[in-house]
Order: structure tokens, then sequence, then C-alpha cells
């Protein structure tokens, strides 16, 4: 069978129906390219009797896009043959649009990447109604480019300014916006409805040709030549770059694909863009995105570290204990995705504040129109707000989200766990303290788990599971299940102080807090971890978790390892910490004083009198930033393969999956493990003894490293 149904109707209306033999979504690969060629030169050969033609899809979806298993094996030595395929691909689809006749694609679901490309060279588009149908261009997002026509096409249909947010940021529409937005033409109320209008537009339109192949073509929002668009283009790489903090190859050469290619004629506009895909395709950030945001986030996805012979589970009534900042995040996420929760703190005023937090974010949503008032209704009717603890009965799983305190956790866990149904499972949300000890508050141990979510709940999407010394592999199956049903992505980690994320975040903000030890000033501190690609500066992060709360948990690790009959090594950063809290009074941001000053009205900005009692002059004016940039990120690489060798991570997958959503480490690396693998894991320990040889044994490459690095493997 053809992936491309060839149905020539006695209206002398052609349908090419795309459906991919054996895929449950149609992508543009080998199978397609070549169904592609035989059809248009069928076309050829009917064109006579061919009136218009409609594109159309089989699938639930119209057309996924790239084939990223394809795009992912791409080496720079194919890069040439890379291009003649792309540039083979591009020929077929313009012959299309070039053929004289009216072709019509008929959206009947989501179209992303070329998916979306096909239909952009089409000479009219009719989307399906439907808000959960998704247009635009995530390549960006992998590090790649819209290589199939779309840096070309879609500037030249809606103008460079307002094809620039598809392009270069990804950005993801409904059909409802993409009609306004001039991407799509018609809305259809039904798939009969949708080919009935394809039909109309072939009757009226018998001649066909894309405004960019008309004489006297003008690009509309204005040519990058004119004065208005020139100084936009102008400050445009600044712009980017400053978004991007040059690492992030794609968004430049999409920026310059699209205006190049905006300044020569269609087909050599295309042939530029193909040069740019080629090379982004071929180079290493693409292959760190799309090996961790698409390989690896799927392999989570289809069951990553949960056990296996544990049937799936559906949970259906989920109870909260604590309404607090967490509690009320963790109850908005669990209702929205149809699951009744409980949500219970000391008093019924509290518990209600909880929910209120619920009817704020979804009052934002129906009036941004993404949600209508009956749906708003239904989430809010799921959440039940309560000081009884008898409510509690029946959840098949309850989270502890109630203060960072031991005892208070051990007594709420006493007081819940009996109401529970008969084969539920209790979980803590705590940031800092062992699930295995816990653990021990409880009757049933093996029912016992840690939730980690991250805060604020409703955006960040991961889930960092804790399995206790007890914890059954039923228990960690299921909490997997509960995790995804609710649209987050589950890690799995065993227990550990600071489990992984934690862990390996604390080595961050302490290495840029040791840089202010050393005299190096803040400014260059904070700019060196934006710049190795961290959202945001050691110190100011710093600020947000509180410089007391380090102190807190320094203090507990210090005891916890000296109860274990070890020695504390002190860190550089603890007199920096120690100094600010103590002899300074900043505490941090909650306080109003930290690394930062917080105005009133304003922005913050460092505290001046930083320099004159930490900086160093003359260290200040001699640093390396790429020394600074190498310590941001070595750090945590080295942390994180700790966790490996001692077990605390189960998966490379889930090492760099959880090291980017949970810690907000490098994207554009592909994850703490990736950037050693990239690096080169000999490269990568040789450096790390270098750091230790000048900074401290922190940086001493752990022994699993140095067997990888001698065995010469990377970590698979
Ligand atoms: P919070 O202070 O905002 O809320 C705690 C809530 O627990 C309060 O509403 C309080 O009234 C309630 N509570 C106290 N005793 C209770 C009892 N006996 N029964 C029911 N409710 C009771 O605290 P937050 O920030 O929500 O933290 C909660 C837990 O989540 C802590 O263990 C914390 O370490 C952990 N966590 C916090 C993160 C954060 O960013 N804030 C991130 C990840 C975990």
């Amino acid at each position: 069978m053809s992936a491309i149904v060839y149905d020539l109707g006695s209206d002398q209306i052609l349908t090419l129906t795309i459906d991919m033999p054996g895929q449950s979504a149609n992508t543009m690969n080998n199978v397609f390219r070549s169904a592609l060629t035989d059809t248009v030169n069928r076309v050829r050969g009917d064109l006579d009797n061919i009136k218009g033609i409609i594109i159309a899809s089989a699938k639930k979806t119209f057309f996924a896009g790239g084939d990223l298993n394809e795009l992912h094996t791409v080496t720079r030595e194919q890069a040439q043959a890379f291009e003649d395929m792309v540039n083979g691909l591009k020929a077929d689809m313009r012959a299309l649009e070039t053929c004289g006749k009216p072709v019509v694609a008929a959206l009947n679901g989501t179209a992303l990447g070329g998916g979306l490309e096909l239909a952009l060279a089409c000479h009219y588009r009719i989307a399906l109604d439907d808000d959960r149908t998704q247009l635009g261009l995530p390549e960006v997002t992998l590090g790649l480019l819209p290589g199939g026509g779309g840096t070309q096409r879609l500037p030249r249909m809606i103008g460079l300014e307002a094809a620039f947010p598809f392009l270069m940021e990804g950005k993801k529409i409904t059909p409802k916006t993409a009609l306004k937005a001039g991407i799509v033409d018609e809305l259809a109320s039904s798939a009969t409805d949708m080919m009935a209008k394809a039909r109309a537009f072939i009757d009226a339109n018998p001649a066909c040709r894309q405004p960019w192949d008309q004489k006297g073509f003008k690009l509309p929002g204005g040519a990058p030549h004119h004065p208005a668009m020139a100084q936009k283009l102008a400050i445009a790489p600044a712009m980017l770059k400053q978004k991007t903090k040059g690492c992030y190859p794609a968004p430049e050469r999409i920026l310059a694909a699209a205006v190049e290619g905006t300044q020569v004629d269609f087909d050599n506009g295309s042939l530029i863009e193909t040069r740019y895909f080629a090379e982004l395709v071929t180079g290493q950030v693409a292959k760190n995105m799309t090996g961790t945001f698409w390989f690896q986030l799927n392999a989570i996805k289809a069951g990553g570290s949960r056990p296996g012979g544990v049937d799936k589970e559906t949970f259906r009534k989920v109870g909260v204990l604590g309404a607090g900042m967490m509690g009320a995040g963790i109850a908005y996420s669990t209702a929205s995705r149809g699951v009744h929760v409980v949500l219970k703190d000391v008093s019924m005023e509290n518990a209600e504040k909880g929910k209120h937090y619920s009817e704020q974010l979804l009052a934002k949503k129906v009036s941004r129109g993404r949600m209508t008032e009956a749906q708003r209704d239904e989430i809010l009717g799921r959440i039940t707000p309560t000081a009884s603890a008898e409510d509690l009965s029946g959840c098949d799983l309850i989270i502890e989200a109630v203060f960072e305190d031991s005892e208070l956790k051990a007594s709420v866990t006493r007081e819940a766990e009996p109401r529970m149904a008969a084969n539920g499972i209790f979980a803590s949300n705590t940031s800092t303290i062992p699930i295995t000890q816990l653990a021990e508050a409880s009757a049933k141990p093996d029912h016992f788990i840690g939730l980690h979510f991250f805060s604020p709940v409703d955006k960040m999407q991961l889930v960092e599971i804790i399995v206790g010394e007890k914890t059954s592999d039923e228990t960690l199956a299921r909490a997997f299940d509960y995790v995804q049903q609710i649209g987050k992505i589950p890690i799995v980690v065993n227990d550990s102080r600071g489990f992984f994320t934690s862990r390996v975040f604390g080595t961050f903000v302490n290495e840029g807090i040791s840089m202010l030890a050393e005299g190096i000033h803040p400014a260059s501190i904070e700019n060196a971890g934006v710049l190795a690609g961290m959202p945001v500066g050691p110190l100011a992060i710093s600020d947000e978790v509180s410089l007391t709360l380090m102190q807190h948990i320094r203090a507990q690790s210090k005891k916890d390892t000296e109860a274990m009959g070890g020695a504390w090594t002190p860190h550089p950063a603890e007199a920096v910490i120690d100094a600010m809290v103590n002899t300074h009074n900043r505490k941090g941001k909650a306080a109003g004083a930290g690394f930062y000053e917080y105005p009133d009205k304003g922005k913050k900005y460092l505290w001046p009198e930083l320099e004159s009692r930490f900086v160093d002059q003359t260290r200040a004016r001699n640093v390396q930033l790429q020394d600074l940039k190498d310590r941001i990120l070595f750090i945590q690489a080295i942390e994180t393969i700790r966790c490996l060798e001692e077990g605390v991570l189960r998966t490379v997958e889930d090492a760099n999956i959880g090291s980017i959503f949970g810690i907000g480490y490098a994207p554009w690396t592909g994850g703490a493990i990736q950037f050693v693998n990239q690096y080169g894991v000999r490269a990568f320990a040789e450096r790390a003894r270098e750091l230790a040889q000048q900074y401290g044994e922190r940086f001493t490459p752990p022994s699993l490293l140095m067997q990888k690095a001698e065995r010469n493997e990377t970590f698979a």
C-alpha cells in the first residue's frame, strides 16, 4: 500500500490521502518521500484531467512532521547527501505548488513541523475547528529549523516579524488562532464540511499560483531592506543573543535563513534554508536536544524506571495534606486531570484558601479563552476542601505536603494512613528529609514513597519519585502511574540526602558562592551562571532559597555525616553564607535582603557592599569567564555522576531529564550526563582533574567517570 492514496474522482478532483503504513502518525521519512515522488509523477501524467488537488490524512492527526529517528543519525560527513535529499523532497512539494491547479490542505488534526510546511506549500488551508489541534513549527525546540520551506513560506505569507514567534520560539496554536494569524484560510465544523469547502475553493479558483510566484509580489509587513524593518532586523541578532546566550545556534540560523531567503526568489531562498538546516541537523546541539528531549523523554514516557509486572493503575481519589503553596498546586494539577482531590489543612479557612489558588489559575484560563466556564466548574467541583481527616477515607493515594518538620509529618501520617483505601499508597512531598526516615511513622512502609514536586507545581513538569528502603516495586509502579496520569514527567531516584535534584542544585549554588569567597566580582558570577545556560545566576537563586535554609540544611547534613562516623569537609561557600546571615543580617529574598537588594519599587540589584566585603580586585580582574562557566557545568555533572555511581540514580535518561527539568541545567547540553558525553568522557575527566587542582577536591573525577574514561566509553 502506498503511503499516499491517490484518488482521482469523476469530478476531476484528486484527493491525496496520506496514510503511512504501520505508523500511528504521518512522518516525513524515506517512505513518505518516495511516495511523494511517485505521486508527483502521476499528477504530471494526469494533469489535464485534474481540476484541483486536496491533501488529506487518514490518521487522527494531519501530519506529525520530520522523522527524528532519521534526523538524529545524520553525520557531518553525510551533510551534502542530506542536503540533496531535502532539496529533492522540497522540489516535489514545489512541483505540486507550481502545477497550476489549486491545491488545498485539509487539516483534520494536528500539523507540526514538516506537516505544517506541507500545508504551507498548498494554496489554501482549511482546518477542522478543534481546540485540541496544534499547528506550529516546533523544530527550534530540538535545536533544528523548519527545513521543509517553513522559513521561506511563512514570512512570505504573514511577514517576517509575525513569523518569528513561530519560527524562533516554536509557538503552537489552535486552528482558531491560526485563522486570525493568517496561517489557515478557513475553519470547518466537520470532515464533510471541510471537504465541501475544499471543493468549493477548487471550483472558484481554477488556476492557482502562490502570491510569491506572482509578478510584483511584496513581502507582507515590509521587506528586510525597508527602513523600519531594517532597523528591527539590525537589533534582532543582539536580542536573540540575549535570549539564547549564544548557546543555541538554531534561532540564529532561522533568522538568517528567513532574512536572507526573503531577499532572493523563493527557489533560491529554499536552497539557503536547506544549507542552514543541514548545518543544524549535523551539529552537536541538535543531537543533544533531540537525544534528550525526544528519545530519552519518550523512553521515560514509555515506562522509564517503572518496574514491570504491575498493572497500570488509574487513580480516582487523592488526598492532599496541607493546602499551602505546594499542596494547593498539587491539588490543582491533580484535579485538572480528572482526579477527585480531598484537600486537607488544619482549618477549613486554610483548606479553602488552598482551593482558591485553583480558582485563580482557572479564572485566568477562562478569561484568556483557553477554557469554558463549564470546564472550570468541573475541575473545581473535584476539589473538596476540608479540615477533617475523616474525608480522606477511601483515597487511593495520599500526598503529604505539610511544613518541613519530621515530627509533624509523622503525626499526619499516623492520622491519615489508616483512612486510605486498603491498597492505597502514601507519599511525602518533603524536599529534604530522607523517605526511609519518614516511613518509620508508617504502618505500611512498603506503601510509603516520596513524590517530590517542584514549585510552581502547575508549571513544573518534573516529579522526582523517591524510593525508600522499604518501598515496594508495586508502590513505585503505581506512583509512576499517578505522575503520568496528571501529565507530569516522573524520574525515579533512590533515597539519599537531597535526593538527586536538590543535591545537584546545591553544588551549583555553593559553587557560585565559593567564587565570591575567592574574591570574584558578583556580577561576573551571575553572568557566568546565565551564560552557562542556567535560568538565573547562583546568587539570585540562593536568595530565593534563603540563606538561612541553606545553613539549616548544611547543619543537618553535618550532623548526619558525623553521626554515621564520617568527617565533615567544610565547603568554601559556608564562610560567605555565615557572614551574610550572622554578620550582615542578609538572609535572602523573603527577608528583604540577601546577595541582592530588593527595593519596594523597581528591580532588585546586587548588594553594592558585596564589592568591599568580598571582592579581591586582582582576582576579579584576572578571572576567565570560561573557567567560571566550566565550574558551574562541571560541578553539577560530577555530582550527577556520583548519583549514578551510588545508585541514587538508576538511568542516564532520569539524570538528563531530571537535571534539565528539575534544576534548569543548560538545555542545549541535553542534560548533565549528555554534557559529559559530548565533551568527551576522557577530556571531561582531564578537565575535572585540572579544576580539582585549582579549586578543590570537589572536582575530583568520581571512579565511575575514571572507569569510563579508561575504557573510552560514554554513559549510555
Ligand atoms: P506551606 O507553608 O506553604 O504549607 C504548609 C501547609 O501545611 C500550611 O497550609 C499548613 O497550615 C498546613 N499544615 C500544617 N499542619 C498540618 C496538619 N496537621 N494537617 C494538614 N495541614 C497542615 O509549605 P510548602 O511550601 O507548601 O511546603 C510543604 C512541603 O513541601 C514541605 O515539606 C516542603 O519542604 C515541601 N516542598 C516545598 C517546595 C517549595 O518550593 N516550597 C518544593 C518541594 C517540596
